[in-house]
């Protein structure tokens, strides 16, 4: 429809109508028969207002979701359609590799690729906007949900946000969604950094880590042109984000040009009150409104008390109206007052949704983003004809989705078993232990899991693996944490595997010590144990509908492992947060420097540097450097330069190098961290074969927030260093004047 007529139906709403507009109930306030009781109630909402929402979130479905379409077209006073959201995370019904492993495939395609394939399917089935990316930046392997993100540096997620907006909105032209979604980009802001890993918790930052670290991947999928954001749970500055008119209104809309539907996270509004800075639900809804929260997910409080607000002149009927235009016209770019049920059909569902080629695409995804950590002796790849015996309880773990993926179905999961039997017949299989404990149990939003198995049955299991282990030339292990054990809630104080599986590991290794382990994790986990006792690790993360598939191309040699860690797998928990960009301290050190100097920044009992560093990840092949050449030794601020290295494959391999760009600002008005990543570029190298790999390095890359809070590059010294990961000494310097 024309603005004007968009304009006019705004009009002639009314202020019931428009608030309906502004609110988002879960599928679930439908269900019920009869009078409204039950969480419709308690959310303050009657009967008769149920119909005036918005949208609705929680359900996808072609039939599901036009049937609630169509009766809700029938029942508003002006037939406006409902906007259907739901967490497609990574992937539909085709579940791709959780954010945190796609942010290891250091692969804008690739995330591309997913945004769009996840859309596809779910368009089929009536959705319109999924609440994705999530862009909050993650340094604590404690917190459950860094399995939603894709990292820890500022720069790759701003690349990695930005294609998965392109990738679910089916390109960059604002509004298009054709066959597509809109993206809801959340948590804004700075949901990724809780005190102590502890899921809701505070956070703490000074504005200059906010805008400097926290910000760039929001600010990247705002620019991209994200239908949506989504409010965080968390206080900022003791100031909930869904409250906070400086980071909503100011930074979201003012300075990074957000236009689009600002929607508050689950009963955000509501818990103002638990928060202790509203009195009522009723000053919850002014505060969130004022704040510039365009909708309400579920807390009821908009739909409960904005008129009267409006009413006592407290909030004004233009402020409504504000937000209520944004979402008519989310609307509208949709097509939905054209076709409200868009694509959305059984047969379309049929023919687009777990295709075989959206198989293929999760499967090369997924092993683009498994990390092979170590690998001693060439011990992998396997060889078809070689005796290998493969045990654990994710040899044929279904659960491998991620804890975001409610719609994909984990019976369509391919287990690594499945995979390794497509390649060869070889193979001899045992579990060796279940996932979680004996006698543990683990509770998900739609499921729990539960090991209802005692310690002496188990301990017989164990053996008997280890009895197949001492059979067979090789043993691949596959372990891990549940699925359940991360995600939203997910928070963990012992990111270790859980002890049942250090017992199989400690057995098997015993009884064969030629072993690769899989670590299947929706966190970096503290895998000190494991590294002790494998020759090979490689971390398969949750891999999704085509995990086992993927890791076995990888084992057998298929595919080379190309993945590098999105965040630093971590020593131990105490070190956390353990973070590539750290910064430099008075009295910074090495790991090892000094041992009699007590006074420098270091653990007594642990080193500083985390177990695989950021950017960190093997081969099958191995890859040279030159040093790094320099096209000038200083620029002005108008200037740039062109860092270039030569990269040779130097093993027997065709294998793609992810070629890494680290810069540090030498000195400056505040502290700079150690290094940062600026840039990366893939190659693909056939054996011998060399190539140059070039950046440009621009003034834009050198700035930073200075001591005055002004964004800009300080003339000085700085050093870029490009290697294989972050640890990389291959540098050269130079200077802005
Ligand atoms: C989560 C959001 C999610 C929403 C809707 C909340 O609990 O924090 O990330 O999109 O629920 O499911």
């Amino acid at each position: 429809m024309t603005e004007e007529k968009l304009e006019r139906l705004l009009q002639e709403m009314t202020l019931k109508e428009k608030i309906g507009q502004l609110t988002q109930l879960d599928v679930s306030c439908f269900s019920q028969e009869g009078p409204v009781t039950g969480p419709t109630a308690a959310l303050g909402i009657r009967e008769e207002e149920l119909w005036l929402a918005g949208s609705i979130l929680g359900t996808a479905g072609a039939r599901e979701t036009r049937r609630l379409q169509e009766l809700c077209i029938k029942r508003q006073p002006h037939g406006i359609p409902l906007l259907f959201m739901a967490d497609i995370i990574n992937g539909y019904k085709t579940a791709f590799p959780i954010p945190l492993a796609l942010g290891c495939s250091f692969d804008e395609r690739a995330a591309e690729i997913t945004g769009d394939c996840m859309a596809e399917e779910a368009a089929c089935a009536g959705l319109h906007v999924t609440f994705s990316p999530m862009a909050d930046l993650v340094r604590d392997a404690r917190w459950g949900r860094v399995m939603e993100s894709t990292g820890e540096s500022p720069y790759l997620n701003s690349v990695l946000a930005a294609a998965m907006v392109r990738g679910i909105q089916g390109g960059s032209e604002p509004g298009a969604y054709a066959g597509h979604l809109g993206a809801c980009t959340k948590h804004f802001a700075a949901y990724g950094a809780p005190c102590g890993g502890r899921e809701y918790n505070t956070v703490e930052l000074s504005e200059r880590t906010l805008r400097e670290d926290y910000l760039p991947a929001y600010q990247a999928a705002a620019r991209e042109g994200s239908a949506m954001f989504m409010t965080s749970f968390n206080t900022l500055n003791r100031v909930p984000a869904t409250a906070d008119q400086w980071l909503l209104r100011g930074i979201l809309r003012e300075e990074m040009g957000f236009e689009g539907v600002l929607v508050s996270d689950w009963n955000a509004v509501g818990e103002l009150v638990a928060n202790g800075v509203a009195r009522d639900r009723r000053e919850a809804a002014r505060l969130a409104i004022e704040a510039g929260v365009d909708m309400d997910m579920m807390s009821g409080c908009y739909m409960e008390h904005l008129q009267s607000l409006v009413e006592a002149g407290e909030v004004s009927e233009e402020r409504i109206n504000e937000s209520v235009r944004r979402i008519l016209t989310l609307k509208n770019r949709m097509g939905l007052f054209e076709d409200p049920y868009r694509n959305a059909s059984p047969e379309a569902e049929k023919q687009g949704i777990l295709t075989r080629e959206n198989r293929k695409k999760a499967r090369e995804t997924a092993a683009r983003t498994m990390v092979l950590l170590k690998n001693e002796e060439n011990f992998l790849p396997l060889a078809k004809d070689e005796s290998v015996a493969f045990i654990g309880p994710y040899t044929e773990e279904k659960h491998i989705l991620g804890a975001w993926s409610f719609f994909a179905d984990p019976q369509e999961c391919v287990t690594l078993r499945e995979g390794v039997e497509r390649i060869t017949d070889g193979a001899a299989f045992a579990r060796g232990c279940n996932v979680l404990n004996p006698g543990q149990k683990v509770y998900g939003f739609r499921y729990h899991l539960e090991n209802t198995m005692t310690w002496e049955e188990t301990e017989e299991m164990i053996r008997e693996a280890a009895r197949l282990a001492g059979e067979k030339k090789k043993v691949v292990l596959a372990l891990g944490e549940s699925n359940l054990l991360s995600g939203e809630g997910g928070s963990r104080a012992d990111i270790t595997i859980p002890d049942v599986q250090k017992r199989l590991l400690d057995a098997v290794a015993r009884a064969n010590p030629n072993l690769a382990v899989l670590v299947f994790a929706g966190r970096p986990l503290d895998i000190r144990q494991i590294q002790q006792k494998a020759k090979s690790i490689l971390y398969v993360w949750m891999p999704g509908t085509e995990g086992g598939n993927a890791a076995a191309d990888l084992l057998y040699g298929v595919r080379t492992p190309e993945a590098r860690l999105s965040m630093s797998l971590p020593y131990c928990v105490g070190q956390v947060p353990v973070y590539h960009n750290e910064f430099r301290t008075g009295r910074h050190t090495q790991d090892g420097a000094e041992p009699e100097n007590r006074f420098l920044s270091k653990y007594t009992d642990i080193p500083n540097a985390p177990l695989y560093p950021f950017g960190f990840g093997l081969s099958y092949t191995g890859f040279s450097y030159s040093p790094v050449r320099l096209s000038k030794e200083s620029i002005t601020r108008q200037e740039e330069l062109t860092a270039a290295v030569t990269v040779k494959n130097i093993g027997a391999r065709e294998a793609a190098e992810t070629v890494q760009l680290y810069l540090t600002d030498e000195y400056a008005s505040v502290a700079r961290p150690v290094r940062e990543l600026k840039a990366f570029k893939k190659v693909s190298l056939k054996p011998g074969e060399e190539k140059e790999v070039s950046f440009r390095i621009t003034p834009e890359q050198l700035a930073f927030y200075d001591i005055h809070m002004r964004r800009l590059a300080e003339p000085g010294e700085f050093t870029v260093r490009i290697g294989h990961d972050s640890t990389t000494e291959n540098r050269a310097g130079f200077e802005l004047l």
